[in-house]
């Protein structure tokens, strides 16, 4: 393998031990050395990256991804959909079980695991919850950790029964694993597709309630109180939720939680077109909503930033009112948080690092999250001032559902590398430099 050196790189580390304008010297797949002016080795062997005016973050994890393999890679298949995660500067991801057959059997996992080999970023399995999903059998948790699983999700759909729900987080407790919960109380849904208020009356479509997600973000940081379980609460749109949650955590609950770029930067106005390309589940909100979620973020009570990356194609997307909900993010999502929160002044680049890296990695126990020496060498360099217009058709994702189509974002990945491999290099660099 070859050796790397990146050279003048301003250093994103969210542990804050290593800063400034440094050299990285990349040797068999690891960070090997970080200084400034490192000397130039034999360069036969050695890719050296001019990676001045750049920064180098810790290779990005987004702990929620549909990857959509086995079974629906019509939309996307693990070697696609990790394509666009090193496109996006995203090293790590953690895979949703609705897959078809559910990932919820050591040949399923089996199966991700070897095809993630040949891919561009590193793959960590989430299990189901319970036996295909169904939820009316818990899997076996034990079985299911020593195959690779990471955590266990029904992701997509709730656990409807709160006494399996209970099982479920003393079975996580007892094996040390993350439960992931997708919060939503399918009676209070109903059949709504877009968020309840002012323009699903408009559109005169049924609504989706937030006291669908709030009464279930309530209930699982009830049981999480009572199992000692770590419960991670995914995709959180609601003022409600935000608060809940702080609470959870002040009273010293287990709870941590992620958001997506989408409820921090836009409202339920932008279905106002009947586009489906703007319909997921949870559903973007209202203007008191973005806020809250952005108030999450800023004060750390949302301890993630991820995608739901959902890749649908556009036949599926084609009416909005049939449409299956989901949304694709990995490409778009460091340069949707730099321009929200990074352009605005409200996070520093360290911030924004150690939530959409550092803390997944924490709450997964995986690797990830630093660029220490001796860590693997998945780093993101990346023009923090770089503006670009998303375009859908560019996207290496086999699906083109972006809610930032047509958006200008601030914020270019240039290269990624993955286990000491550049597995992304953004095309324009060149071009770039000499403007
Ligand atoms: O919008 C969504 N899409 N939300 C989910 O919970 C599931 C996901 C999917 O799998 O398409
Ligand atoms: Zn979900």
């Amino acid at each position: 393998m070859k050796r790397i050196l990146i050279r003048g790189a301003e250093i994103i580390d969210p542990s804050g031990r290593i800063s400034g304008i440094q050299d990285l010297l990349i040797e068999a797949g690891k960070i090997k050395k970080i200084g400034r002016m490192i000397p130039d080795v034999e360069t036969e062997t050695t890719e050296t990256i001019e990676a001045n005016g750049l920064a180098a973050f810790p290779g990005l994890v987004d702990m929620h991804v549909h990857l959509r393999d086995p079974g629906f890679t019509h939309k996307e298949d693990i070697l696609t959909g990790c394509e666009a995660a090193a496109a996006g500067g995203v090293t790590s991801v953690a895979c949703m079980p609705n897959t078809k057959p559910v990932t919820g059997t050591p040949e399923i996992l089996e199966y991700i695991l070897e095809k993630a080999r040949q891919a561009k970023a590193h793959v960590y399995p989430v299990a189901s919850i319970t036996q295909d999903m169904a939820g009316e059998t818990l899997s076996d948790f034990a079985l299911l950790k020593k195959h690779g699983a990471v955590a266990f999700s029904d992701d997509g759909r709730p656990v409807k029964n709160a006494r399996l729900m209970q099982t479920c987080m003393e079975e996580a407790f007892r094996l040390g694993v993350p439960v992931i919960s997708h919060c939503e109380d399918l009676d209070i849904i109903g059949k709504g597709i877009m968020h309840k208020g002012s323009v699903s009356k408009r559109l005169g479509v049924e609504g989706m309630d937030r006291s669908s997600e709030d009464s279930i973000t309530a209930r699982e940081i009830a049981l999480a109180a009572a199992s000692g379980t770590a419960i991670h609460i995914a995709h959180v749109s609601t003022a409600g939720s935000v608060a809940l949650i702080r609470d959870a955590k002040a009273r010293g609950v287990r709870v941590t939680a992620e958001t997506c770029p989408h409820y921090f930067m836009l409202t339920q106005d932008a279905l106002l077109k009947r586009d489906a390309d703007y319909r997921m589940n949870p559903p973007l909100r209202e203007q008191a909503d973005l806020e809250a979620v952005l108030a999450g973020v800023l004060d750390g009570t949302l301890d993630c930033i991820v995608t739901d990356h959902a890749p649908h194609t556009a036949e599926e997307k084609a009416d909005f009112e049939t449409a299956p909900n989901g949304v694709v993010g990995l490409e778009t999502s460091l340069a949707a948080s730099l321009t929200a929160l990074y352009h605005t002044g409200l996070l520093t680049l360290e911030e924004i690092a150690r939530r959409m890296s550092t803390n997944p990695a924490r709450i997964l126990h995986i690797p990830g999250g630093t660029l220490e020496v001796g860590a693997a060498a998945d780093i993101a360099l990346v023009d923090v001032n770089r503006e670009w217009t998303v375009e859908p058709q560019a996207l290496h994702s086999r699906s083109k559902n972006t809610v930032f189509k047509g958006c200008s974002l601030r914020g270019k990945v240039l290269y990624t590398l993955c286990g000491g491999q550049i597995v992304y290099r953004g095309s324009d660099h060149h071009e770039m430099k000499g403007e």
